[in-house]
């Protein structure tokens, strides 16, 4: 399956560049798979996991037999296959808002091994007249980008409308993830970042 863009993957680059020497990887939400064929590249150890049968079939035709990188078909909060495991850099992409917030956040933090980053780009609802003037703004330069980059959508992928505001996710994200820094990006995403205490 190809490479291909959209508002959710170009924000690889910087998630990729995130990967330190020997980390051992996850990507929650993987989907097809593309982000974790880029991590792959860099890490020492790559997993992914997402409930997506249809996804994860994609994801691993992207792969050969012999390919150490490991895809769980199961849900991030109930998922038997991630007990007891750690990571030194967890991704989630355009999937938090499929989750119970809070209940995602402390597990997302529970999976992290000590000194591990978790980089979340996500999607918030439009809540306050700032949100909607920002998204409003942002409508043309958005669409030009787009063009620019001959977007191409979002492959068979399951998707779902964000319900909870940006201040909502910036609140939950300060009491479970004290630090985080929560920002709000172009191409209607916003990017959490934490690093475990070591
Ligand atoms: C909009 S897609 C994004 C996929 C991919 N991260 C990307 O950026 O292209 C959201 C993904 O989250 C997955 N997902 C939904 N609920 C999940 C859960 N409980 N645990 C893990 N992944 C979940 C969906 O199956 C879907 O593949």
């Amino acid at each position: 399956m190809d490479d291909y863009w959209n508002h959710n993957t170009a924000y690889h680059r910087e998630l990729v560049a995130a990967v330190r020497q020997g980390a051992r990887v996850l990507d929650v939400g993987c989907g097809d798979g593309l982000l974790l064929q880029k991590l792959a590249g860099r890490a020492s150890q790559v997993t992914g996991i997402d409930p997506d049968a249809a996804a994860l079939s994609r994801a691993r035709e992207r792969f050969p037999q012999s390919s150490p990188v490991r895809l769980i078909h199961g849900d991030l909060l109930t998922s038997p296959d991630l007990e007891g495991q750690r990571f030194d850099l967890v991704t989630c992409v355009a999937t938090l808002h499929h989750l119970p917030l809070i209940p995602a956040l402390e597990r997302l933090r529970d999976l992290l091994a000590p000194g591990g980053q978790l980089r979340i780009v996500g999607l918030s609802a439009n809540a306050s007249v700032l949100d909607w003037a920002i998204s409003g703004a942002l409508l043309l330069p958005i669409r030009v980008m787009s063009g620019v980059h001959r977007e191409s959508g979002y492959p068979d992928m399951t998707t779902a409308r964000p319900s909870e505001s940006l201040t909502h996710i910036r609140d939950a994200a300060a009491t479970i993830l004290p630090g985080s820094q929560v920002r709000r990006r172009f191409y209607y995403r916003y990017s959490l970042t934490w690093t475990k205490p070591a």
